[in-house]
């Protein structure tokens, strides 16, 4: 199966290496193109890097959107007429960082970025918010981890969109367990009761149900 990921950042390269160690196919996009090219090459073999977002779609039935959230709405605006039918995946947190390093959240506190971000989507597309509980170091650490596998939770309003996201996630390494609906998203960020734990399946459907 193919997914784009567009942004190959922090959290973009490590969620690209480690779907595609599990076999999945990629297409890579970025700002400048200079960093998507990198990672393909250093991926080898079943990652290619776009021409831009827009041809990162192509072909694809998913996409990463691991990018700030303070440019996630232009680029949703960029590629809107190529999102139909696909998955829609996206592991940002709604935070922005000032020139001291200081995060801010820059949605009111109780607004979730889930819902704010299906407002953002044109119709027809499917969200998962997913892959933005772990910092990158936890994420690329707990990846396939055995006997137990970590598990990585993710919020979605729409049916469809489980199987998909479910698969994913098992292609990258963990054990998916969806927290809710898009209204849950803010237990997945920085600051929820969900964000940047490594836990195993047991444990993560008795937090689930504490809330
Ligand atoms: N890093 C983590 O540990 C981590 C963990 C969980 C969740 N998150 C969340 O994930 C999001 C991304 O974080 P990050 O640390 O990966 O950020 P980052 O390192 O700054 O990477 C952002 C990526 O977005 C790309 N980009 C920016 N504008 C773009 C555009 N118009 N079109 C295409 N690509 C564009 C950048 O391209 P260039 O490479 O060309 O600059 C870069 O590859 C944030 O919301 C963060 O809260 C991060």
């Amino acid at each position: 199966m193919t997914t784009a990921i567009i942004g190959t950042g922090g959290i973009g390269s490590v969620i690209a290496r480690q779907l595609a160690s599990g076999g999945e196919t990629l297409r890579l996009s970025s700002a400048d193109s200079e960093s998507a090219r990198t990672l393909a090459a250093q991926i080898g073999r079943g990652a290619v890097a776009a021409a831009g977002n827009r041809e990162a779609l192509q072909g694809a039935g998913a996409v990463v959107l691991a990018l700030r959230f303070t440019v996630l709405k232009s680029v949703i605006d960029e590629i809107a007429d190529s999102l139909t039918g696909k998955l829609v995946v996206v592991p940002s947190n709604p935070l922005t960082i000032d020139a001291q390093g200081n995060l801010s959240r820059v949605l009111p506190e109780g607004q979730s970025s889930g819902e704010v971000l299906a407002g953002w989507l044109p119709p027809g597309v499917r969200l998962a918010m997913a892959f933005g509980t772990l910092s990158a170091d936890l994420f690329e650490s707990a990846g396939n981890r055995s006997p137990e596998p970590a598990v990585l939770f993710y919020a979605t309003g729409d049916d469809r969109a489980d199987k998909e996201v479910e698969r994913l996630i098992r292609t990258a390494g963990f054990e998916p367990v969806k927290v809710g609906g898009l209204e849950q998203s803010g237990r997945l960020e920085v600051g929820g009761d969900l964000h940047d734990l490594v836990v195993g399946p047991a444990e993560a459907r008795s937090l689930i149900g504490r809330a």
